[in-house]
């Protein structure tokens, strides 16, 4: 069979040759390479290689609004006259970057920036968008920090180099904030406008394979945002450098789909080869199945070659019965791995690992969602990717971190909001049972957006953990005929790359018709008591709540102060258009139909600082965690009742009231044991039952000492709570989610310094001066403290603690060995902590 260039992309997405479309714009994707490098004589037939490219990174600032001072340096001046000549020596190797900064991958400049308050007052109409970012000074007004320039080295060609002449050799961006054009020595060979779509740019053309330096430059422009919430920037995603043999795999070219029957189930699995020669070849496909303990538990022969022209691509259809499969569910996460290999001449050239899980999903407007045929709730979060110290440029660890922050609170689902999640994350997912949500940025239908949201499909349609493709959030067309029309092309273009996934879409109203009538499974934001009329109106149609709650609370603040731009945390507090957490989940919990609910937002993120959209409130009050992962007093409402096996009372608020004897204390329990008794110093004033899905609250007169909660179940004391009165703040107390860690230059663990006492209580107001030092095989990558008025810098060795709490995310330095960091403050006992990097 020979297979000939395909030429335009929809005839190649039509024909199922999904995995083509992997150029870097919408017109590029559509044409066959034919003009690459020619196979040396000799050239080694080796597997791929894949090259992370974390360090070793330069970066700049340049000049958004200077046209300038970023093009105007050659001969042509500002122009693409000749492709790889003239547009600016930043892109070229000899290009003396010494002067620019050293950074590491994955990095978001904006979160470096200062804070640049408005400088007139905003009218109340317009404070929101101003505030939407988090007053960093990036934006219109800010036009010399809105784009960065970054330029490292491609280990590629003599001299020790990674690739050869004749592979195929791309680059692979799994996000990049935002309009960046990627240059390899001095050639633009690609870019993206998307901020958040992964894409890959192939560079094999503009390589130099006679010893050269070869050089890669990018420049991001963050002028422009893509949301309303704090999106940082620069590469803050992983890039990596893919060099594969001239008849591969291409980028998402695996694509593993199973159906269950009875005990068994059948995974079909579409290879997509492709030829970067110049010169047809044959190949053929083997396949070897691992199951869930790396053992094989099939295989695939290795089929009959196929001939493939000078830049053409196919893909090949095979199927595997397994007779007894594990399945993946959020309680058992298995997953199996699929070994593709391309042999030539009976040589394997190319190798992959495509990792899946096998599971059914079903929404049911009555029954609500199932996996494997067993009704799991969807207990969500709602998240942008953003924490304390990194802005959006998270570590993988602290992206696992805060996976296990948010199951610890009971949840079994996220949603990426309001964009693709990043591969890592989706990783973790898979790996630990998160289900998640993946939403595409754009509801449109124009080239860009249907571009986006392939990439955000192939990219991401092997991952287990996806059990729903979000096509939009409350968009303005919502409720009307266009927005049905533009939303059915989403879901119809969704379905086409990948049948076996349900859609659905973020509504804040209009759920009636418009799109709501295009998506499978109908998402209310907000509005929560309105789902049960609406599913009277609409039987059988499956729903979710998409974002529910946006409670705000500052973590561990009890009284509002509007001045100070505080948030009492207890389950009180929240906008006009929002609830309680009781009262949506006690609506979502009774109704087996609706198939759960993400709470606006597990995590604070910076940006839509709401209620107080004024400077100096820089993060948003919305998470059940802030913006380090301190738990605030609603994640134990929601670990009480989403984790209802395991028994849980929680007291609020801290019992340090000095000037308040004898006044009145608003105590709150949160739990889940059928009673609880409250004790002050030892005298009990009662007990009380726990209402389903409720919280208990009495008004005790201050004293001080210790208040405390104990919850009984059947009458036995099955889980306790309590809070002393802290004395002055004598000392520090530093713990981490792991002391042992990788040595390899990402690693991060999450470190938690607490203000303590005399007697080793927290000291739940103090927030007391911190120094930070770290000498050994690690560094600070950044400090934060969950205050969302604090606009302390997130880098450096200085942060106060907020409410007795404050993080710093300590990574590896790439060296084996010990690292120690020790924490000061003025007039208190330090505290060290020692971690181990092992190699
Ligand atoms: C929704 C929106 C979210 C966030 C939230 C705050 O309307 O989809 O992005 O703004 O409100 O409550």
């Amino acid at each position: 069979m020979t297979i000939s260039p395909s030429t335009d992309r929809r005839t190649a997405l039509a024909l199922g040759l999904a995995g083509l479309a992997t150029s870097a714009t919408p017109a590029l994707a559509a044409t066959a390479k034919t003009a690459l490098t020619k196979p040396a004589a000799g050239a080694p037939a080796s597997p791929r290689r894949r090259v992370r490219l974390a360090e070793g990174w330069r970066f700049a600032l340049g000049h958004a609004a200077d046209m300038d001072r970023d093009f105007d340096f050659g001969r042509y001046q500002r122009t693409y006259a000749k492709p790889g000549f003239d547009v600016s020596p930043a892109t070229q190797p000899d290009f003396d970057d010494s002067a620019w900064a050293s950074v590491r991958v994955p990095h978001d400049w904006a979160v470096e920036l200062p804070y640049a308050p408005p400088k007139a007052p905003v009218p109340k109409d317009k404070e929101d968008m101003a505030a939407a970012h988090g007053f960093r000074a990036i934006g219109r007004d800010f036009p010399q920090n809105s784009v960065g320039w970054y330029r490292r080295k491609l280990p590629v060609g003599a001299g020790g180099g990674l690739v050869e002449r004749g592979r195929a050799i791309w680059l692979e961006f799994d996000g990049v904030f935002r309009d960046c054009k990627v240059f390899v020595n001095g050639y633009e060979a690609g870019g993206s406008a998307s901020g958040y779509a992964p894409f890959r740019v192939d560079i094999a053309d503009f390589l130099d394979y006679d010893g050269g330096p070869n050089q890669l430059t990018l420049r991001v422009d963050a002028s422009l945002g893509e949301g309303w919430f704090y999106e940082g920037a620069g590469i803050y995603r992983h890039v990596d450098l893919v060099s594969a043999a001239p008849i591969h795999v291409p980028q998402w070219g695996t694509c593993v789909r199973s159906t269950v029957a009875g005990t068994g189930a059948q995974v079909t699995i579409a290879t997509t080869l492709a030829n970067a020669a110049e010169v047809a070849g044959a190949a053929q496909l083997r396949h070897r199945v691992l199951g869930p303990d790396g053992r094989e538990v099939a295989t695939i022969a290795a089929q009959p070659a196929v001939t493939l022209a000078p830049g053409a691509q196919t893909t090949l259809d095979h199927t595997v019965a397994l007779p007894a499969p594990h399945l993946w569910s959020p309680a058992t996460p298995r997953l199996y791995t699929l070994e593709t290999s391309v042999l030539v001449d009976g040589q394997e050239v190319d190798r992959t690992q495509t990792r899946f899980g096998i599971r059914t999903l079903s929404f049911d407007g009555t029954r609500g969602f199932a996996v494997n045929g067993q009704p799991v709730k969807l207990l969500g979060v709602c998240n942008h990717q953003d924490h304390a110290g990194v802005g959006t440029a998270i570590p993988d660890a602290l992206h696992a971190w805060r996976v296990a922050q948010t199951q610890s609170m009971g949840a079994n689902a996220w949603r990426s909001a309001h964009n693709p999640p990043a591969q890592a994350l989706l990783d973790i997912c898979d790996a630990t049972g998160m289900m998640m949500v993946a939403e595409t940025r754009l509801n449109t239908t124009n080239p860009e957006a249907l571009y986006e949201l392939d990439r955000m499909i192939l990219s991401s349609r092997n991952h287990p953990a996806i059990v729903l493709w979000s096509v939009g959030n409350e968009e303005g067309h919502q409720g009307t005929e266009r927005g049905r029309r533009i939303s059915a092309q989403l879901v119809a273009r969704c379905k086409q790359l990948d049948p076996t996934r349900l859609t659905t879409q973020a509504m804040d109203k209009g759920w009636d018709g418009g799109a709501a009538d295009a998506v499978d499974v109908v998402g209310f934001n907000y509005r929560t008591d309105k789902i049960p009329a609406w599913r009277q109106r609409h039987p059988g149609k499956p729903v979710i709540g998409t974002e529910t709650a946006s409670t705000v609370a500052t973590r561990g603040a009890y009284a509002n102060d509007a001045a100070a731009h505080v948030v009492r945390a207890y389950d009180t507090e929240h906008p006009w258009w929002a609830s309680t957490a009781e009262e949506w989940w006690q609506i979502v919990a009774a109704q087996p139909g609706i198939a759960g609910g993400f709470i606006w937002t597990g995590f604070d993120y910076r940006g839509e600082p709401t209620p107080y959209a004024q400077f100096p409130s820089v993060s948003s009050y919305f998470g059940a965690m802030d913006l380090c992962g301190f738990p605030k007093d609603n994640y134990y409402y929601y670990r009480a009742w989403w984790r209802r096996d395991e028994p849980l009372v929680h007291l609020l608020p801290h019992w340090n009231w000095a000037g308040r004897e004898g006044q009145p204390v608003e105590v709150w329990v949160h739990g889940n044991c059928a009673e609880v008794e409250l004790l002050v110093n030892g005298r009990s004033l009662g007990r009380k039952a726990m209402p389903q899905n409720g919280h208990l609250a009495w008004m005790v007169p201050y004293a001080p000492g210790r208040i405390e909660a104990r919850g009984y179940d059947q009458g036995r004391l099955a889980a306790r709570d309590s809070r002393v009165t802290a004395g002055r703040p004598a000392a520090l107390r530093l713990s981490a989610d792991r002391t042992r860690l990788a040595a390899d230059g990402g690693d991060t663990a999450a470190v938690q310094v607490e203000v303590i006492d005399a007697a080793g209580n927290l000291v739940p107001t103090a927030d007391t001066a911190l120094g930070f030092s770290l000498s050994g095989a690690a560094r600070i990558i950044g400090l934060g403290n969950g205050n969302p008025t604090s606009t302390e810098p997130d880098k450096g060795q200085a942060r106060r603690a907020f409410n007795g709490l404050a993080q710093a995310l300590v990574q590896s330095a790439g060296t084996a060995g010990a690292a120690r960091l020790t924490v000061t403050a003025t007039g208190l006992a330090p505290a060290s902590l020692d971690l181990f990097f092992h190699a």
